[in-house]
């Protein structure tokens, strides 16, 4: 392990480059035990994969939806109406704490088929999961609301001892690719190019297209999971429940979603519900870069980056 050489931004604990990634040092031994222990994969497993922050609570909710459709009704007793999704769809990194031999048998006592998280980088994944027939989902987000949903985010969950960085220099550490599970391109294009070479295995959705037509992209996951909707379920409106179901405003609004606390980090659960939306990043100004001509982004005299704050 190499230490970082200064301070990463607002982040409830250090991060250190590991296996080419920026990890928080709590997590460095997680996904140690992930990698050594999690070898019975099965063929029907399912993992979503996302950089964080960008919109994984969504996707494992419409995962696990779309996958056990045939089990659960989305507007009666459904499993998400009373739990939430990281609880539903454990993350591989933290199920690996405690007594392994029990965690082990707990992940295998899952009913099938068993959905996951994970927020580590393809090249890290396990043999396991790359070599079996498993399914990967991997949701991207566009890096500009990705970093401004961070941003807010870490802000509010950090512990009181880290000083609260501003925005430019928080943005500074993101380009630099300090953030959790960084650099955001590394992560992004690992994903990618899997997704190209492998178009069976790795399903590479984007955050923007999923809000831009949710419908198209339910029935496009549902093919893939290899659980497509029938012409009957399509035109009984079982999609559009689904999409209702996970909708943000619906997903916010759930008492269970509301209150209490998840995982180790002592997350409070109401603070993965910010606005949901595409576009929450203003102006970014940055002098002498391509992207400076190509609209929305205006030249600053100073030639220094200013991230002007988000509309709130
Ligand atoms: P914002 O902070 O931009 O609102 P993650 O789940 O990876 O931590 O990502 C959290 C982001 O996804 C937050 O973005 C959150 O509001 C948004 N989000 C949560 N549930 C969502 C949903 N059902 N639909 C769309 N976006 C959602």
């Amino acid at each position: 392990l190499s230490l970082p050489k200064e301070k990463p931004w607002a982040q409830p604990y250090d991060l250190y480059l590991f296996q080419n990634f920026w990890c928080p040092g709590i997590h460095i031994q997680a996904v140690n035990r992930f990698q050594k222990y999690f070898e019975a994969v099965k063929d029907s497993d399912v993992v979503v994969a996302s950089f964080p922050k960008s919109g994984t609570i969504w996707i494992k909710a419409l995962t696990f939806s779309i996958a056990n459709h045939h089990r659960f009704s989305p507007l009666e007793n459904h499993p998400l109406l009373t739990t939430n999704p990281h609880e539903l769809v454990p993350f591989l990194e933290f199920s690996f704490g405690g007594n392994i031999q029990d965690q082990i048998l707990h992940l295998s006592n899952m009913t099938e088929p068993r959905i996951f998280g994970t927020h580590t980088p393809f090249t890290s994944l396990p043999k396991s999961i790359k070599e079996s027939n498993c399914k990967l989902v991997y949701i991207c987000r566009d890096p500009f609301d990705n970093f401004v949903s961070a941003w807010n985010y870490f802000n509010k969950v950090k512990p009181m001892s880290l000083p609260a960085l501003t925005m430019e220099e928080a943005f500074e550490k993101y380009c630099n690719g300090i953030m959790d599970y960084g650099p955001w391109w590394s992560h992004m294009l690992g994903y990618w190019n899997e997704s190209i070479a492998n178009p069976n295995k790795v399903l590479f959705l984007k955050y923007e297209d999923l809000k831009e037509d949710t419908h198209f992209h339910v029935k496009r996951i549902a093919k893939f999971l290899g659980c497509p909707f029938t012409q009957e379920e399509e035109s009984n409106g079982v999609i559009q429940s689904i999409i209702k179901l996970c909708s943000f405003e619906n997903m916010k609004s759930l008492e269970v979603n509301k209150s209490g606390k998840i995982g180790r980090g002592n997350i409070e659960k109401k603070d993965f519900f910010r606005k949901g939306e595409k576009g929450d990043w203003i102006v970014i100004h940055i002098l002498a870069t391509p992207m400076a001509s190509m609209g929305g982004i205006q030249e600053n005299e100073d030639e220094k980056l200013i991230l002007s704050l988000p509309k709130e």
